[in-house]
């Protein structure tokens, strides 16, 4: 199983559920079983007070971004905890097999473009090797309307598919998602708690981005992307 026929078994889900999304289970003929804090709805919505809460209270998209640029030292840091090790010697998020699959890059850019590109190295918890480029945001992402020239760093997502799908067939697309996903949260947190304003956005052209900003070929499937000042 490669990584176009796990895509091709994942729309076919998709279909499938379509066809037959009638057929699910409802549990409204159930008693509700009141919880403590229902009886306030507005206590129900929300968490009890916690310093996650507190992060997460702080967590929304930006679009448009001015202001004081990141330092390259707070983007090694959100790296460092979206796919990095932790003092434990595990890795910040679990991964299906410990394959972990997710490569993450940060690129730098200028008045919309990509001036320069790396690959985040777990291992040293650096920048392995920055390429320079030129190369317009904008082109990459099917989304008009955020503002690109504002951004100063734009940290990407991909995932290599072929040792998964090896192992786990097309459930390994579906591990691999997964994966980005917890790992774009673990980024989001890391913004928060550094104050950074930023956006996730998946609307990639995926042919271009691996053609014009990665130069890998089909080796790295792209996924999503955060933008920051
Ligand atoms: C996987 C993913 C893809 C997204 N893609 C876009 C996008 O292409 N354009 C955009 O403006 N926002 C995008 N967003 C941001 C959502 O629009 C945003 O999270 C949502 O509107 C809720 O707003 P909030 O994040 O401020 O709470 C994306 C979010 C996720 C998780």
């Amino acid at each position: 199983m490669n990584y176009f026929s796990a895509r091709r078994t994942s729309r076919l889900t998709m279909w499938l559920q379509k066809l037959t999304e009638d057929a699910y289970t409802e549990f409204n003929e159930s008693p509700a079983i009141p919880l403590p804090s229902s009886a306030n709805p507005c206590a129900a919505a929300m968490p009890r007070p916690s310093p996650l809460h507190d992060l997460l209270s702080k967590r929304k998209s930006s679009r448009a971004f001015s202001g004081d640029v990141a330092a390259i030292s707070d983007c090694v840091e959100i790296l460092r905890l979206a796919y990095g090790y932790t003092a434990g010697g595990r890795r910040s998020v679990p991964s299906a097999g410990g394959f972990y699959p997710l490569q993450l890059w940060l690129a730098e850019l200028k008045r919309g473009s990509i001036e320069r590109v790396g690959r985040f190295d777990p291992l040293t918890g650096e920048i392995d090797h920055f390429a320079s480029l030129d190369a317009p945001v904008q082109d990459g992402f099917r989304v008009f309307h955020v503002d690109y020239t504002g951004a100063h760093w734009m940290i990407l997502w991909t995932v290599r598919l072929l040792p998964i799908a090896e192992r786990y067939g097309a459930r390994g697309y579906r591990f691999a998602v997964m994966e980005v996903g917890m790992s774009v949260q673990c980024a989001i947190l890391a913004c928060c708690s550094l104050g950074l304003p930023h956006i996730v956005l998946g609307g990639l052209i995926e042919q271009h981005v691996r053609l014009n900003w990665l130069r890998t070929g089909r080796r790295y499937a792209p996924q999503c992307a955060l933008l920051l000042r």
